[in-house]
């Protein structure tokens, strides 16, 4: 499988009518996993690079709920490159692929759903160190 099919875009339903748009997004249906924890990024100077890591645990989708930033996601052998512009989509990112997160408009604010609790020692944020970790195996 490529990179870019185990990395999906996700559209969401959109249930908006006149009163204005709703958005919904539920663990186990249009997230292929248990949300277990929520977390947004907002107010990243438009020069920041967030991310820079790989997980070994966890699953992600990210979606700008306002405003837009980037996200380039590699595996060490092929590179893609999202633009997160729209509330109603999201990415896929599986254990074990590398994220960078840049680009932020002023007004991006960037929802992150996530499929373990926080735990500082799954995060590989060594580029090298990934690279030696998935070429293990
Ligand atoms: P970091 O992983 O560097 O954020 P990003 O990937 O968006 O650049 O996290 C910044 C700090 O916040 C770092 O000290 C770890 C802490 N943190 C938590 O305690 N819990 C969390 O769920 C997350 C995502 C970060």
């Amino acid at each position: 499988m490529s990179l870019k099919e185990r990395c999906p875009i996700i559209e969401f339903n959109d249930l908006g009518d006149e009163r204005g748009k709703l958005v919904v997004v539920e663990g186990n249906d249009s997230i292929p996993f248990d949300i277990k924890r929520v977390f947004y990024i907002y107010g990243s100077d438009p020069t920041v690079v967030r991310g820079q890591h790989a997980n070994r645990e966890s699953e992600f989708v990210l979606i700008n709920v306002a405003g837009n930033s980037k996200v380039r996601i590699t595996d060490g052998k092929e590179e893609f490159i999202v633009e997160l512009n729209k509330p109603m989509m999201g990415v896929y990112i599986p254990k074990m692929v590398w994220k960078d997160m840049y680009d932020f408009s002023p007004d991006s604010v960037l929802l992150v759903l996530a499929s373990t609790h926080y735990d500082g020692k799954e995060y590989i944020r060594d580029y090298d160190e990934y690279l030696k970790e998935i070429n293990e195996k």
